[in-house]
């Protein structure tokens, strides 16, 4: 190891025990803001000197070397994003926690290649909170993410505009994206690493904020690889939880804690108004983490396992100073007693129930592969197909030995029970990811409405960015016309083989036609239209040429009178 990073390490430790020696060497840094209604984001590649002298090589958007610009977007806004792949290698940007339409979603089956331009349009339905955005590659999601390529998106709304809260991005209200890292024997960030110990708060090591002293908001996201933080401040200082991931909570939540998983935000308020001239930390109070939980007390490992030791796993330390210095001109100094009304839908109301089982190859696996349901990440296979406007409860049980942040895309849900008691306040809201703990069966209910694509799937997956690469993710379809069509159902209609395809041509066989005029369209990872054909069928069973079609991942569609198909078809 790294002498200077050793020294590092000791002086985390150091600070974790006594605060007062912490050296605040950086102002914080804080990205830039993009607004409006048309925006254009560079990914591209650069450099940053984390340790003076020493160059780590980054992903970043626009102007900035680590990291991206803060998107501020208002609910009901038509925007325009133009996304420009500049880093020598395929990426996509997911939207995490927007509701949009899954072609503009930025999973793995929409990849932007090198050089190219990506430019999703969708109207902001989401309510007034803290989103953010990060490459979804299949495999590649950790190195790029970890790698500077991610940024927070604010959401506003009237319900939320009509509320004193504060708002002033960088004055009163700031963004507070926390990473811990580790690096390589060169400096260079290891995206899978479990030995991480450097943290970043917006990109910046061992950084200071001076903030007013009044009442302020931070948006944490916990933007980090594997990580969780059980957030506090200095002395068990109390503060106000006021939004989770996906919008505000019905009222502040006083308490002196906000534990979020990778991939999680949270909002909080801070009064400060009677504290002008002192000096008090973030803290992530990692002592308290249970066991199985990632930055919690490390597990005691089989033999031969890799290290997963981190001198940060179960101990408290500080992570930003705070300095809290003169008021604002215009300051809020209030905090309101009721902020928004969530109603949750009802389980009566449920169309469907699914059971999603995290998986290891044996009870004792600690560091992966990871599965849902024992099946691995397969992009060829469609998980659930789910009826455009269902009610669904899903049931999520965790028989691993280690915690694992829940994400799924296109909805926010609520907590209905964790091993069947009802959610504390801070997860009463809408949410998008949730620590699974080991043991817990957790069970939510969402609805997935408005998006219907046949061809293009969302996904669900673990936030844990090494689990989610080494195929901890599934994914769904939300299909406009499949009432009640379930996944078996729809292999029992239709076959398609060979699949992989070899030859040029694919058979198609479908267990009944309800009409004998056939439309068969193939459309690339892209949703570009490669080839339609439409065959009056004489019999069940046709062949379909495939000779001008380049090897790549197909989603073949077949409509047939009023009932629609989706399959995927790999070219080989
Ligand atoms: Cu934050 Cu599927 O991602
Ligand atoms: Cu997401
Ligand atoms: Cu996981």
């Amino acid at each position: 190891m790294h002498t200077d990073k050793f020294m590092k390490h000791i002086f985390s430790i150091l600070t974790a025990v006594i605060p007062v020696i912490s050296v605040a060497q950086q102002a914080l840094f804080i990205p830039d803001t993009l607004v409006g209604t048309s925006i254009n984001l560079t990914m591209h590649k650069d450099s940053v000197q984390f340790f003076p002298g020493q160059i780590s090589y980054t992903y970043a958007f626009n102007a900035n070397s680590f990291l991206g610009p803060t998107l501020i977007l208002n609910q009901g806004d038509n925007v325009s994003l133009l996304v420009d792949n500049q880093i020598d290698d395929t990426t996509t940007v997911h939207w995490h926690g927007l509701h949009v339409p899954a072609m503009y979603d930025g999973g793995p089956h929409t990849p932007i290649f090198p050089g190219d331009t990506w430019n999703p349009v969708f109207t902001i339905m989401d309510h007034a909170a803290t989103y953010w955005y990060h490459p979804h590659m299949h495999m590649k999601t950790a190195e790029q993410a970890i790698k500077g390529a991610a940024g927070l998106i604010i959401v506003r709304d009237a319900g939320e505009a009509a509320l004193t809260l504060p708002r002033k991005y960088g004055v009163d209200d700031f963004p507070i994206i926390v990473q811990c890292q580790q690096w390589d024997s060169v400096n260079q960030v290891m995206p899978l690493g479990m030995q991480d110990s450097t943290l970043m708060v917006n990109g910046t090591i061992d950084p200071y904020l001076d903030v007013p002293a009044q009442v302020v908001r931070l948006r944490f996201l916990n933007a980090s690889g594997e990580r969780a933080f059980n957030f506090g401040f200095t002395g068990n200082m109390p503060f106000y939880q006021i939004a989770s991931d996906g919008g505000l909570l019905n009222e502040p939540f006083l308490t002196t804690r906000v534990r979020l998983a990778p991939g999680e935000r949270a909002e909080v308020l801070l009064d400060l108004s009677a504290m002008n001239g002192q000096t008090f930390y973030l803290m992530c109070y990692g002592s308290e983490l249970p066991m199985g939980v990632q930055g919690g007390p490390t597990m005691p490992m089989p033999p031969g396992s890799p290290p997963m030791d981190s001198p940060l796993n179960g101990v408290d330390y500080n992570i930003l100073q705070l300095n809290v210095v003169v008021p604002t001109a215009d300051p809020v100094t209030t905090i309101p007693g009721i902020l928004a009304s969530n109603i949750p839908y009802l389980v009566s109301d449920a169309d469907a129930y699914r059971t999603v089982k995290f998986t290891a190859d044996s009870a004792m696996v600690m560091d992966g592969p990871f599965y849902f349901n024992d099946s691995t990440f397969n992009m060829m296979r469609i998980d659930y197909t789910i009826p455009l406007n269902s009610v669904e409860v899903w049931e999520l049980i965790n028989e691993t030995m280690v915690a694992h942040p829940f994400h799924i895309h296109d909805v926010q849900f609520f907590v209905l029970n964790r091993n069947s008691i009802l959610p504390g306040p801070e997860e009463s809201g809408r949410k998008d990811v949730v620590l699974v703990l080991p043991g817990d069966t957790l069970r939510f209910i969402t609805k997935f409405d408005d998006f219907a694509d046949p061809m293009i799937p969302y996904m669900y997956h673990c936030h844990i960015l090494m689990h989610e690469d080494d195929g901890m993710m599934g994914q769904f379809i939300v299909h406009p016309s499949a009432i009640g069509i379930s996944e078996t159902e729809i292999e029992n209609q239709v076959s398609v083989y060979p699949n992989p395809v070899n030859g040029n041509l694919i058979t198609v066989e479908l267990a009944q036609s309800s009409s004998s005029t056939v439309l068969f369209e193939l459309y690339d990872a892209s949703g570009r239209l490669i080839l339609s054909d439409q065959q009056v069928m004489e019999s069940t069973k046709t062949a379909i040429d495939l000779s001008t079609v380049s090897p790549g991942i197909y989603v073949l569609r077949i409509t047939s009178g009023s009932e629609i198909y989706a399959v995927n078809v790999l070219r080989q």
